[in-house]
Order: structure tokens, then sequence, then C-alpha cells
């Protein structure tokens, strides 16, 4: 049995999408689990540019099922848009299987996340407004349409006479506009499901049989470890669970079944949207990161907040996601700064804490406690990929330094190293006879 699963370790566009390509390479199947058109996952290959939504990173590699499992919420609309993207790319759609489980992103979805947003007005979370919250939410409240209704005409009708009105009310009493009719909503889910109808199975019986086989699946995450709905920083959060334990119901297999689970982790940190962020950078430094780093979301254009590694975060995902090792991505960027700080506590009301804090008056007040560590030069065009060919023991000392004091402090062996965008960019340690990284291996 060979599984594995890719996961944000921070707030979410660690580099999942280029990290799952990167293995996907390997893989016979790559499934997503969870969230939805919220996630924008950019792969690079050569001079394609894709940010993916809602189709799984192994969509780009031919040969490989692509699995929307049952704990993603699916708008129609935005997949149909992105598989007409990928085919006009030369790709083929031949291997994407949609769970008949999974939740539907309805219009009246996305309606009700701007209404929300707007009562919340300053106190907003800042959600992508892709419907994300009140979907999950109709989903628990037992008022999801699921997509196995969009093949039974008469079911679907009796579906939408229970859920309409009350949708049609909840956005009106919070001033909402533009409720499409319930005859139209149900023409577009029925055309939708004719035009879907071959890529919709029970994904959990798919994915079971692959591992059975001893096929290669790997678990794409979307979001990150402080965007769980449980574990980040609620309110300000994602509404889904976005650590490893949500495969297990986000796919329907499970615990025992997954192998391996590598934390995706930015050798600094951003986030997108409100709330808390002790090591946030709002000086020059910040700017130089957003810049540099291109850190603008893949799905709404907006700019990242951007700060220094937070090993508090890190070991947060450390223990909620069980991780065997770590992903590091955009090393690259931090080329050519004199010295690079990293948080390894905080205090807070005079105390070092050593874990993430729940409650957010208490987090407003930690400070970051660094440790400094001396940078490295700036990388010239094609060193990254030069270094990745050499392998790890030709990476700068420095960068080496940095990558030891991470695993040490994070308590997990890293297993690959990236160093740009694209795949020639990217170190995998496992492929290496003697990683004289600090190692389990
Ligand atoms: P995701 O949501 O976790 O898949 O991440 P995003 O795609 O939203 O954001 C990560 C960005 O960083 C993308 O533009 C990637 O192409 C880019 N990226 C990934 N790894 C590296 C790296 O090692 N170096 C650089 N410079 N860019 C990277
Ligand atoms: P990927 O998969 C970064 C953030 C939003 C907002 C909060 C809630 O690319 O890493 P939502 O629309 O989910 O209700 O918004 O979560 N958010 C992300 N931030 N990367 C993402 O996905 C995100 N998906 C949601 O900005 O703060
Ligand atoms: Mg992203």
């Amino acid at each position: 049995m060979s599984t594995l699963a890719v996961i944000g370790t921070q707030w979410g566009d660690e580099g999942k999408g280029k990290i799952t390509d990167y293995l996907a390479q390997d893989a016979d199947m790559v499934v997503r689990y969870q969230g939805g058109a919220n996630a924008g996952h950019t792969i690079e290959i050569g001079d394609e540019v894709f940010a993916l939504h809602l189709l799984p990173s192994g969509i780009l590699t031919p040969g490989i099922l692509s699995v929307i499992g049952n704990g993603v919420v699916v708008d129609l609309e935005a997949l149909e848009e992105e598989m007409a993207k990928v085919e006009a790319s030369g790709r083929s759609m031949e291997g994407l299987r949609i769970s008949d489980r999974a939740n539907v992103v309805m219009r009246y979805h996305r309606l009700l996340d701007g209404a929300e947003e707007r009562q919340r007005g300053e106190r907003g979370v800042g959600t992508t407004g892709r419907g994300i919250g009140p979907c999950y939410s109709d989903k628990i409240a037992r008022h999801g349409i699921r997509i196995c209704d969009l093949l039974e005409e008469g079911a679907l009708r009796e579906r939408l006479d229970v859920i309409y009105p009350m949708k049609k009310r909840q956005l009106e009493i919070l001033g909402g506009e533009g409720m499409p009719a319930k005859d139209e909503l149900l023409r577009k889910l029925l055309s939708q499901g004719k035009r879907l109808e071959r890529h919709i199975c029970d994904t959990s019986v798919l994915v079971n049989d692959a591992i059975k086989k001893g096929k290669k699946v790997l678990f794409e995450g979307a979001q990150g470890t402080m965007l769980d709905i449980d574990h980040g920083t609620y309110p300000f959060v994602t509404s889904s669970n976005c650590i490893s334990g949500g495969i297990c119901t986000g796919v329907g297999i499970g615990p025992s079944m997954i192998n391996e689970v590598v934390g995706v982790m930015k050798a600094y940190t951003t986030r997108v949207g409100s709330g808390p962020f002790p090591t946030e950078l709002t000086d020059e430094m910040g700017k130089m990161l957003l810049t540099k780093g291109g850190e603008f979301g893949a799905t709404t254009g907006r700019a990242r907040r951007c700060g220094w590694l937070d090993l508090v975060v890190v070991r947060h995902a450390v223990r909620l996601n069980g991780l065997s090792n770590l992903a590091v991505t955009k090393l690259d960027v931090l080329g050519g700064i004199d010295k690079i700080k990293i948080c390894t506590s905080y205090e807070i009301d005079g105390k070092v804490e050593e874990n993430f804090p729940a409650s957010l008056s208490r987090l407003q007040k930690a400070r970051p406690i660094y440790h400094e560590l001396k940078g490295w030069e700036d990388f010239t065009a094609g060193k990254g990929a030069e270094f990745a060919s050499k392998g790890y023991d030709s990476l700068p000392p420095n960068v080496r330094a940095y990558l030891d004091f991470v695993s040490k402090n994070a308590g997990t062996p890293i297993r690959i190293v990236s160093l740009g965008k694209e795949r020639n960019e990217t170190i995998d340690l496992r492929s290496h006879k003697k990683p004289t990284i600090h190692s389990f291996y």
C-alpha cells in the first residue's frame, strides 16, 4: 500500500500545487478531499501556468485518475470552466472522477457568502466569496444538494421544494439580492448533471479499490492547517477540515490507509484575508517578500500579507497532521537577505508560550521570539535547477543550516526542498543516498 498526503502547514498558498504536481509524476491517482473553488493551486510547466481551483493537480499529468472526493464542495459552473481551460491546453478529462456524494455549491451560496460578509462589516473573515461557508453550513444542516441528486429529476425537484424557500428567505433577511428562480436552478443543475454524468461515481469505492490493488494514491489538501475549521484561527478560517484527519471523511477511507503525510511549508509565512498573524511584517521586508515572492492570491488576486517563518505554527501542523516530513518551498525568495528571522515561540503576558493559543485576545498579545540565522546570496537565473540537479549537498551552507534548524525545531525530517516554480527546481531527499540533514530515513 502506498498512499501519501500533501497538506498545507500554514495559512494556505504554501505551494501544495507545485509539490502535488511534482509527486504526482509517480502516482496513479490524485484525490481532493475538502475545500472547493476557494483553493488556487498554481502549477508552472515550462511556458504554461495553471491555477487550479477544483481539479486535482494530477489532471496535468497524463494517465492519472483525478478524483474530487465527497468532502469537496463543487461549484459546477467553476468546474466546467476549469475543465474547458485545461482541455484547451491539450489535456484530457478522461481521468476525472467526481463523488456522487459531494455537495454542490449553489448560486445562492455565493450570494449568501457576500451578504454574510457585508453583515460582518469590518469584522469580516475576508472570504474568497466562493460560497464555501454557506455550502458547508447547509451540508451540516442537511439542506445540501448532492451530486447524485443531479441525475434524478424527481428527487432534485423534491429537495429544492424543501430547501429553496428557506434559502430565499435567508438571503432576504441578510439583505442579499439576485436569488435565481427555482425552475432556473433546477434546469441548470439537470443539464450540468447530464454533461458531467460520465465522471460521476462512488469515489470511495474507487479509491479503496485502487489502494487494495497497490496503486499509488496521493491526497491533495487545500487551504492549510491554520485555516482548519477546528484547529485554525477561528473564526478567521475556512469551513472544512484541511488537516490530514479530513482525508478519512472527505474521501471515505479508514485512517490506517494513509501511509505518509507531507506538510508543505513556505520558507516564510503568508496569509490572505483577515485574522491573527503574529509574525506579520508591515515594513519594507514584508513588501520585499510580497514582491519577490509574487504573493498575490491565485483565486482572488488579493495581495497576501507576509511575515517571517513561524515555527509555533509549523509545530501545530506537525502535531495535528501527524506529519511524516516537510516539503519546504520558496527558499529562493529568501536569497539576498542578510539576516533571516525565524519565530520559535511567543511571549504572552511575560511568559513563553510554545503552543499556538486558541484565544484571539491572547494571540493579539503574542510577541514572536525570534532566532536569527545568516542569509545566503540571491539565486541567479537557472541556479535553482542547477542546485536541484547536483543535489542537497550542493546547496549553500547557510541554506542547509536554515533547513537543519527548521527540521530540528519542528521535530520533523525534511523530505523535499523547492528552489523555484518548476518541477526541475526541486530536490527530493528520498532519492538522495546520504542526506546530511536531520533525518530519520
Ligand atoms: P498552493 O495554494 O499551496 O498550491 O500555493 P499557490 O499556488 O497559491 O501559491 C504558491 C506560489 O508559489 C505559486 O505561484 C507557485 O508557482 C510558487 N512556488 C511554489 N514553490 C516555489 C518555490 O520554491 N519558489 C518560488 N519562487 N515559487 C514557488
Ligand atoms: P489554497 O488551497 C489561502 C482563506 C480566505 C479567507 C478564509 C475563508 O490555495 O491554499 P473561504 O472562502 O474559504 O470561506 O475563506 O480562508 N482561504 C485561503 N487562503 N489559500 C487558500 O487556498 C484559501 N482558501 C481560503 O482568504 O481568509
Ligand atoms: Mg493557493
